[in-house]
Protein backbone atom coordinates (compact mmCIF):
# COMPACT_ATOMS: atom_id res chain seq x y z
CA UNK A 1 0.00 0.00 0.00
CA UNK A 2 1.32 3.43 -0.53
CA UNK A 3 1.95 5.60 2.65
CA UNK A 4 2.19 8.54 0.49
CA UNK A 5 -0.54 11.29 1.36
CA UNK A 6 -3.05 11.85 -1.73
CA UNK A 7 -2.31 15.79 -2.89
CA UNK A 8 -4.66 18.29 -1.97
CA UNK A 9 -6.95 19.92 -4.04
CA UNK A 10 -6.54 23.61 -3.20
CA UNK A 11 -9.51 25.95 -3.02
CA UNK A 12 -12.36 23.43 -3.19
CA UNK A 13 -13.81 23.79 -0.02
CA UNK A 14 -16.09 21.30 1.26
CA UNK A 15 -18.99 20.50 -0.56
CA UNK A 16 -22.14 19.62 1.76
CA UNK A 17 -25.97 19.61 1.84
CA UNK A 18 -28.16 17.09 0.14
CA UNK A 19 -26.68 16.32 -3.10
CA UNK A 20 -23.36 15.19 -1.06
CA UNK A 21 -25.48 12.91 0.97
CA UNK A 22 -26.92 11.27 -1.62
CA UNK A 23 -23.60 11.11 -3.44
CA UNK A 24 -21.60 10.02 0.21
CA UNK A 25 -24.61 7.11 0.20
CA UNK A 26 -24.18 6.34 -3.26
CA UNK A 27 -19.90 5.72 -3.08
CA UNK A 28 -20.74 3.67 0.03
CA UNK A 29 -23.00 1.43 -1.26
CA UNK A 30 -20.67 0.61 -4.78
CA UNK A 31 -17.62 -0.01 -2.48
CA UNK A 32 -20.03 -1.91 -0.59
CA UNK A 33 -20.89 -4.02 -3.58
CA UNK A 34 -17.29 -4.49 -4.71
CA UNK A 35 -15.68 -5.45 -1.31
CA UNK A 36 -18.20 -6.20 1.28
CA UNK A 37 -15.73 -7.99 3.61
CA UNK A 38 -13.44 -4.59 3.26
CA UNK A 39 -16.29 -2.68 4.01
CA UNK A 40 -18.43 -4.96 6.64
CA UNK A 41 -21.31 -2.56 6.48
CA UNK A 42 -24.27 -1.68 3.49
CA UNK A 43 -24.83 1.72 5.32
CA UNK A 44 -22.11 4.63 7.00
CA UNK A 45 -23.27 5.39 10.67
CA UNK A 46 -25.72 7.33 12.22
CA UNK A 47 -25.61 10.66 13.32
CA UNK A 48 -26.66 9.91 16.53
CA UNK A 49 -23.51 7.03 16.46
CA UNK A 50 -21.38 9.32 15.67
CA UNK A 51 -21.77 11.89 18.66
CA UNK A 52 -21.47 9.16 21.04
CA UNK A 53 -18.07 7.96 19.80
CA UNK A 54 -16.91 11.73 19.72
CA UNK A 55 -18.53 12.66 22.73
CA UNK A 56 -15.72 10.29 25.21
CA UNK A 57 -12.92 12.40 23.68
CA UNK A 58 -10.99 15.22 25.56
CA UNK A 59 -10.91 17.56 22.67
CA UNK A 60 -8.88 20.71 24.07
CA UNK A 61 -5.54 18.00 24.78
CA UNK A 62 -6.02 16.49 21.28
CA UNK A 63 -3.09 17.19 19.11
CA UNK A 64 -3.01 14.24 17.07
CA UNK A 65 -6.49 11.89 16.27
CA UNK A 66 -6.24 9.17 14.22
CA UNK A 67 -9.20 7.43 12.48
CA UNK A 68 -9.41 3.91 10.57
CA UNK A 69 -11.86 3.53 7.73
CA UNK A 70 -13.22 6.66 7.58
CA UNK A 71 -14.56 5.68 4.27
CA UNK A 72 -16.61 8.74 2.84
CA UNK A 73 -16.23 10.88 6.13
CA UNK A 74 -19.21 10.28 8.20
CA UNK A 75 -16.95 10.51 11.17
CA UNK A 76 -14.20 12.74 9.22
CA UNK A 77 -16.27 15.69 9.13
CA UNK A 78 -17.52 15.73 12.65
CA UNK A 79 -14.23 15.13 14.00
CA UNK A 80 -12.46 18.09 12.05
CA UNK A 81 -15.66 19.56 13.14
CA UNK A 82 -14.57 19.38 17.33
CA UNK A 83 -10.73 19.30 16.90
CA UNK A 84 -8.74 22.41 18.04
CA UNK A 85 -7.23 24.01 14.77
CA UNK A 86 -3.53 23.47 15.57
CA UNK A 87 -4.46 19.65 15.46
CA UNK A 88 -3.78 16.87 12.88
CA UNK A 89 -6.53 14.48 11.57
CA UNK A 90 -4.48 11.86 9.97
CA UNK A 91 -7.13 8.95 8.21
CA UNK A 92 -5.92 5.90 6.70
CA UNK A 93 -7.92 3.48 4.67
CA UNK A 94 -6.91 0.56 2.90
CA UNK A 95 -9.52 1.51 -0.08
CA UNK A 96 -7.93 4.17 -2.73
CA UNK A 97 -11.33 5.20 -3.92
CA UNK A 98 -12.32 6.26 -0.31
CA UNK A 99 -8.73 8.09 -0.10
CA UNK A 100 -9.33 9.85 -3.62
CA UNK A 101 -13.09 10.84 -2.96
CA UNK A 102 -12.41 12.78 0.90
CA UNK A 103 -8.98 14.62 -0.69
CA UNK A 104 -11.82 15.52 -3.11
CA UNK A 105 -14.64 16.42 -0.69
CA UNK A 106 -12.61 17.70 2.49
CA UNK A 107 -10.05 20.55 1.83
CA UNK A 108 -9.02 21.05 5.24
CA UNK A 109 -5.33 21.72 6.25
CA UNK A 110 -5.48 19.63 9.52
CA UNK A 111 -6.44 16.96 7.69
CA UNK A 112 -3.69 13.95 5.97
CA UNK A 113 -5.15 11.15 4.34
CA UNK A 114 -2.95 8.04 3.34
CA UNK A 115 -3.53 5.24 1.24
CA UNK A 116 -2.48 2.11 3.29
CA UNK A 117 -3.20 -0.66 6.43
CA UNK A 118 -4.11 0.73 10.08
CA UNK A 119 -1.62 -2.46 10.68
CA UNK A 120 1.33 0.38 9.78
CA UNK A 121 0.06 2.97 11.76
CA UNK A 122 3.28 3.79 13.41
CA UNK A 123 4.73 4.45 10.18
CA UNK A 124 1.64 6.84 9.17
CA UNK A 125 2.37 8.84 12.48
CA UNK A 126 6.17 9.32 11.92
CA UNK A 127 5.49 10.34 8.11
CA UNK A 128 3.07 13.07 9.61
CA UNK A 129 5.85 14.18 11.68
CA UNK A 130 4.29 12.91 15.06
CA UNK A 131 5.58 10.26 17.63
CA UNK A 132 1.91 9.19 19.53
CA UNK A 133 -1.54 9.38 18.84
CA UNK A 134 -3.88 11.29 21.87
CA UNK A 135 -6.89 8.91 20.29
CA UNK A 136 -7.60 6.11 17.58
CA UNK A 137 -11.13 5.68 16.24
CA UNK A 138 -11.51 2.93 14.13
CA UNK A 139 -14.56 1.69 11.73
CA UNK A 140 -13.03 -1.97 10.80
CA UNK A 141 -14.50 -4.36 10.29
CA UNK A 142 -13.05 -6.40 12.33
CA UNK A 143 -14.60 -9.73 12.49
CA UNK A 144 -13.75 -10.22 8.22
CA UNK A 145 -10.11 -9.19 8.66
CA UNK A 146 -7.83 -11.71 7.31
CA UNK A 147 -6.30 -14.07 9.87
CA UNK A 148 -3.99 -12.35 12.45
CA UNK A 149 -4.53 -8.59 10.83
CA UNK A 150 -7.03 -7.67 13.49
CA UNK A 151 -4.62 -8.71 16.82
CA UNK A 152 -1.92 -6.96 14.96
CA UNK A 153 -3.66 -3.93 14.23
CA UNK A 154 -4.53 -4.02 18.13
CA UNK A 155 -1.29 -4.41 19.25
CA UNK A 156 0.51 -1.66 17.03
CA UNK A 157 -2.64 0.40 18.10
CA UNK A 158 -1.11 0.41 21.82
CA UNK A 159 1.51 0.91 20.87
CA UNK A 160 0.86 3.98 18.87
CA UNK A 161 -1.08 5.73 21.78
CA UNK A 162 0.46 7.73 23.99
CA UNK A 163 -0.33 6.50 27.72
CA UNK A 164 -3.46 7.84 28.86
CA UNK A 165 -4.74 7.46 25.25
CA UNK A 166 -7.90 5.79 23.88
CA UNK A 167 -8.60 3.46 21.34
CA UNK A 168 -12.82 3.69 20.38
CA UNK A 169 -14.10 1.57 18.05
CA UNK A 170 -17.49 0.89 16.94
CA UNK A 171 -18.91 -2.62 15.52
CA UNK A 172 -22.00 -4.47 15.50
CA UNK A 173 -20.26 -7.50 17.45
CA UNK A 174 -17.92 -7.77 20.43
CA UNK A 175 -15.46 -10.16 18.15
CA UNK A 176 -13.21 -7.24 18.69
CA UNK A 177 -12.53 -7.36 22.64
CA UNK A 178 -10.99 -11.15 22.36
CA UNK A 179 -8.11 -9.37 20.29
CA UNK A 180 -7.92 -6.18 22.86
CA UNK A 181 -7.85 -7.62 26.10
CA UNK A 182 -4.89 -9.17 25.83
CA UNK A 183 -3.06 -5.73 24.92
CA UNK A 184 -4.92 -3.33 26.39
CA UNK A 185 -5.56 -2.72 30.74
CA UNK A 186 -9.03 -1.49 30.44
CA UNK A 187 -11.47 -2.20 28.09
CA UNK A 188 -15.36 -1.41 28.06
CA UNK A 189 -18.23 -1.28 26.12
CA UNK A 190 -21.73 -0.19 25.16
CA UNK A 191 -24.84 -0.88 22.94
CA UNK A 192 -26.09 2.21 20.94
CA UNK A 193 -29.96 1.09 19.52
CA UNK A 194 -30.34 4.21 17.24
CA UNK A 195 -27.96 2.92 14.45
CA UNK A 196 -28.78 0.35 11.45
CA UNK A 197 -27.81 -1.80 12.65
CA UNK A 198 -27.52 -1.03 16.56
CA UNK A 199 -23.92 -1.07 17.07
CA UNK A 200 -21.11 -2.18 20.18
CA UNK A 201 -19.03 1.38 20.60
CA UNK A 202 -16.16 -0.14 22.47
CA UNK A 203 -13.56 1.93 24.59
CA UNK A 204 -9.65 -0.05 24.93
CA UNK A 205 -7.09 2.87 26.86
CA UNK A 206 -3.87 2.39 27.76
CA UNK A 207 -3.30 3.06 30.93
CA UNK A 208 -0.87 5.20 32.14
CA UNK A 209 1.12 3.37 35.26
CA UNK A 210 1.12 -0.18 33.64
CA UNK A 211 2.41 1.94 30.16
CA UNK A 212 5.42 3.54 31.74
CA UNK A 213 6.21 0.30 33.97
CA UNK A 214 6.13 -1.58 30.13
C1 LIG B 1 -17.84 0.10 7.83
S1 LIG B 1 -16.75 1.09 6.82
C2 LIG B 1 -16.73 2.53 7.89
C3 LIG B 1 -16.95 3.79 7.12
C4 LIG B 1 -17.25 5.05 7.92
N1 LIG B 1 -16.20 5.33 8.88
C5 LIG B 1 -18.60 5.00 8.60
O1 LIG B 1 -18.65 4.97 9.82
O2 LIG B 1 -19.62 5.04 7.95
C6 LIG B 1 -15.16 0.33 7.06
C7 LIG B 1 -13.98 1.08 6.48
O3 LIG B 1 -12.75 0.44 6.89
C8 LIG B 1 -11.84 0.41 5.79
N2 LIG B 1 -10.83 -0.63 6.07
C9 LIG B 1 -10.99 -1.98 6.06
N3 LIG B 1 -9.85 -2.60 6.43
C10 LIG B 1 -8.93 -1.61 6.71
C11 LIG B 1 -7.57 -1.60 7.17
N4 LIG B 1 -6.90 -2.74 7.41
N5 LIG B 1 -6.95 -0.39 7.36
C12 LIG B 1 -7.61 0.77 7.11
N6 LIG B 1 -8.91 0.82 6.67
C13 LIG B 1 -9.56 -0.34 6.49
C14 LIG B 1 -12.74 0.19 4.59
O4 LIG B 1 -12.13 0.53 3.38
C15 LIG B 1 -13.91 1.14 4.95
O5 LIG B 1 -13.66 2.45 4.57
Amino acid sequence: MASIPVKKTKGKGEKGGVRSFFSQWRMFFRQFVKHPGMIGSVIPSSATLVDRMLDQVDWRNTRLFVEYGPGVGTFTRPILDRLPADATLLAIDVNLDFVAYLEAEIDDPRLRVVHGSAADVRRFIKEAGHYQADYVLSGIPFSTLPDGVGAAICAETRTALRSGGAFLIYQYSRYVCRMLTPVFEDVSDSLEWRNIPPCRMIRAVKQEALAQAA
